[in-house]
Formats: structure tokens, C-alpha cells, sequence
């Protein structure tokens, strides 16, 4: 297939998924990601063969039912505020863990008023299902910091963090989620201050903690980096240009492992977005997927290939 993609679904619908993850479960690839059509702010897709995508349902709309927290905001739209994309406040790179203790699906995102992102806050939803409705908790600066582009990182033994950019865009934080993944429990780490990062996506290989982000350039893509970790409360490596400069034409979103049918080997995919603009360009966005290499000294790279081969 092409390593640059925008597919329609079985129904002949566009698969508007962006600034999202894929999650492996039950021998599907299930892709979940903002889709600003219509009411709708998340919605989820999946895959065999990223040939054929089901669509699954919209997880997040305006008319979700909302049963917000002490403490955080409810809105989900804002009567009268001009948007400038889609309808409603934005709500962007949500990502979804599942939480063992409580058998919920748990997703943290980006929130913003609809006209624009002064407000800088996470966002919360639960569900009982991966791909069923969430009911909205609200949003919220956690322990009072700005938060923008973000993600999610889950350890083995269940531990979880959500990571934003803070002040600004200026320091990226890795926070600790609670046990039930619906709160903050303490900040980790303030990394990179005054480098100005977004889009990270952390992923783990053998032992090693790896972190890609961009730049910040809004929607115009840029040159990305890595670095890692022994241990993601630990010391972070400085960063290294990772892709070209401007990452291919795309801007990190996740890295999806998936191994190998023919030679039983586990390759991990760099999941990206090349971003169609703002306005109504926005809904050309196309993902982008490359296999990422591993060097010596614990480096990693991405070449560019028009075709991949995912194995699957
Ligand atoms: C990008 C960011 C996107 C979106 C966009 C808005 O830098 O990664 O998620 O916020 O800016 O301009």
C-alpha cells in the first residue's frame, strides 16, 4: 500500500480519524482520531488490512452525554463563539487507554473554546467499550498548567502518563495519571524547557522508552525528533532530528507495532499526520506510515518509501 493514505470506508465515507492512534484488539486495527464533521469530535474506524475500514461509531460528539467532575468545565460547545474549524469547542489528539482495575475505556484529549486556543486544557471521557459512546467529564489545566498537544503512554504493569505541552508550548510535561486513570496524580518531568515541542508520541522497545514530538509550526509540518529513556520517570536523552525537515510532509501521532506475519518479526510504524491546513483544507489531512529503524546506540531513524509492506 501507499504510505501516504486518506481511505473511504466500506460505505464509501472518508475515514476522518486525524491526530489519532491505532490500537490492536481482538485481530482488528482499530483507528481512533478527531473528525470535526458535522457535531462529531471523535470517531473510530478499523481494519484488517488497512484496505477495508468498518466504521465503529462516533465516540465523541456535541450530544454526548456529559457528566462532568468537581471542579472541571462542561462545556462542549459554546453558543454564539465563531469556530474556525468544525462546530463546537476543538477537541483534538485524544487517545484511549484501558484501564484494568476498573474495565473502563479511558480517553484524555485537547480542549479548546471554539474561536481559539488561549484556554490550553485536557479533557476527559470514559466508556465501557473501546468503540461504544464516552460520557464527557469535562476539562481542566492539570495542577493549574497549560496543556495542549498530548498523548498517552501505558506501562505493563498498568501505570499510566499522560504527556502535554505546558506554558505555552514552551516545556513538555509527563504527568501521572491515577489509578483509574481519570485524575492526575503528579507531575514527572518538565522536559526540553523552552524548545517548544508538540505532538508526542512515546513508545517502548525491549527496555528503552523512545519519544518522538515536532515542532511548533501550527499545521505546517516540521523537522521531528526522538530521544529516550531508561525509564519514563528517569533521565530523557537529548533530542535527535528524526525524518527530514519537514518529517516527510507530517507530524507525529502514535507508533504502532505490529509483527510480522511472514517473517515473525515485530516492526514498529511510525503513525503520522500531513495535515491538509486550516479551514476546509483541514478535511484533505492525510495519514502518513513508515517503518521505523533501529540503529545502533539505541538510535532510530525513518526513511521515505512511497509503498510500504506492513506484514499484516
Ligand atoms: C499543530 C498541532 C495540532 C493542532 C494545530 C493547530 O501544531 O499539532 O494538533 O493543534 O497545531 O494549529
Amino acid at each position: 500500500m501507499q504510505s501516504v493514505f486518506l481511505p473511504k470506508d466500506i460505505n464509501g465515507n472518508i475515514v476522518h480519524a486525524h491526530g489519532g492512534q491505532i490500537l490492536f484488539q481482538d485481530g482488528y486495527y482499530y483507528l481512533i482520531g478527531e473528525n470535526r464533521t458535522n457535531r462529531v469530535k471523535v470517531s473510530c474506524w478499523r481494519t484488517k488490512d488497512f484496505r477495508s475500514w468498518e466504521f465503529r461509531g462516533h465516540l465523541l460528539t456535541l450530544d454526548s452525554k456529559v457528566e462532568c467532575r468537581e471542579g472541571w468545565a462542561p462545556e462542549l460547545e459554546i453558543p454564539g463563539e465563531e469556530t474556525t474549524l468544525g462546530h463546537g469547542c476543538n477537541i483534538e489528539r485524544p487517545k484511549i487507554l484501558y484501564n484494568q482495575k476498573t474495565g473502563r475505556y479511558v480517553m484524555w484529549m485537547h480542549w479548546e473554546r471554539p474561536a481559539d486556543y488561549r484556554e490550553a486544557r485536557c479533557a476527559v471521557a470514559v466508556s465501557d467499550r473501546l468503540d461504544g459512546e464516552y460520557t464527557y467529564l469535562g476539562s481542566f489545566n492539570p495542577l493549574g498548567h497549560m496543556s495542549r498537544d498530548c498523548t498517552l503512554f501505558q506501562e505493563e504493569n498498568g501505570d499510566a502518563y499522560f504527556i502535554s505541552a505546558a506554558r505555552d508550548n514552551h516545556d513538555l510535561h509527563i504527568y501521572k495519571l491515577t489509578e483509574d486513570y481519570l485524575g492526575i496524580e503528579r507531575l514527572v518531568q518538565v522536559l526540553w524547557p523552552g524548545e517548544l515541542r508538540e505532538a508526542p508520541t512515546v513508545f517502548k522497545k525491549d527496555e528503552i522508552y523512545y519519544m518522538l514530538t515536532s515542532g511548533c509550526t501550527g499545521w505546517t509540518p516540521n523537522q521531528s525528533s526522538w530521544a529516550c529513556a531508561d525509564s519514563i520517570e528517569g533521565s530523557w536523552s537529548q533530542r535527535h532530528n528524526f525524518g527530514d525537515e519537514t518529517t516527510f510532509h507530517s507530524q507525529p501521532t502514535w507508533v504502532l507495532p505490529i509483527t510480522d506475519a511472514h517473517t515473525g518479526e515485530k516492526r514498529y510504524w511510525y503513525f503520522a499526520d500531513r495535515w491538509g491546513g486550516s479551514g476546509e483544507k483541514y478535511y484533505q489531512s492525510q495519514y502518513v506510515m513508515l517503518p521505523i529503524h533501529f540503529g545502533k546506540d539505541q538510535s532510530i531513524s525513518i526513511q521515505w518509501q512511497d509503498e510500504i509492506d506492513l506484514g499484516i
